[in-house]
């Protein structure tokens, strides 16, 4: 009998706060779905697509980027440069046919353990409603990722 589908996520958190946030949620042993695997990034401002499309490519099928609230990233803008590219990534994917709802952008700072877990959970439940990504290894297949 075949495995029912488990979702594999991505996340590219900052270190300052989505990193030291999921670290609250495991030293406060809130349980969340094990589907994640997480890259620590110095911040969110060092988020570019082709990060994204090297996760879809390694058959990720779902991805989460979160940092520092507004105001509190530790290198004054790089959450506010991370959310303009937001814009252009989003533009970006829907010129390319990648389905936008598997990336989810999001802000958990270090003291939002919970929020994490929650995250996790959400986007783990709505990537596995979607199903595999398979979509993404036509694209590339056609040349266009
Ligand atoms: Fe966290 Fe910049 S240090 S988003």
């Amino acid at each position: 009998m075949a495995k029912p589908f488990e979702p594999k996520i991505t996340a590219f958190v900052c270190n300052w706060c989505t990193y030291a946030g999921a670290d609250l949620t495991g030293t406060s042993r809130i349980k969340y779905q094990p589907n994640i695997r997480i890259i620590r990034l110095p911040c969110t401002g060092r988020i570019d697509f082709m990060l994204l499309q090297k996760a879809f490519a390694r058959g990720a099928d779902g991805i989460i980027v979160s940092g520092c609230h507004p105001n509190d990233c530790h290198y004054s803008s790089g959450n506010y440069h991370a959310r303009r590219r937001w814009m252009v990534f989003n533009d970006l994917m829907e010129f390319m046919g990648v389905d936008g709802r598997r990336v989810t952008f999001s802000w958990v700072s270090a003291a939002e353990g919970t929020k994490w877990a929650a995250l996790v959970n959400e986007v783990t439940d709505a990537v596995r409603q979607l199903g595999p990504y398979t979509e993404y290894q036509r694209l590339i297949g056609a040349g266009v990722a």
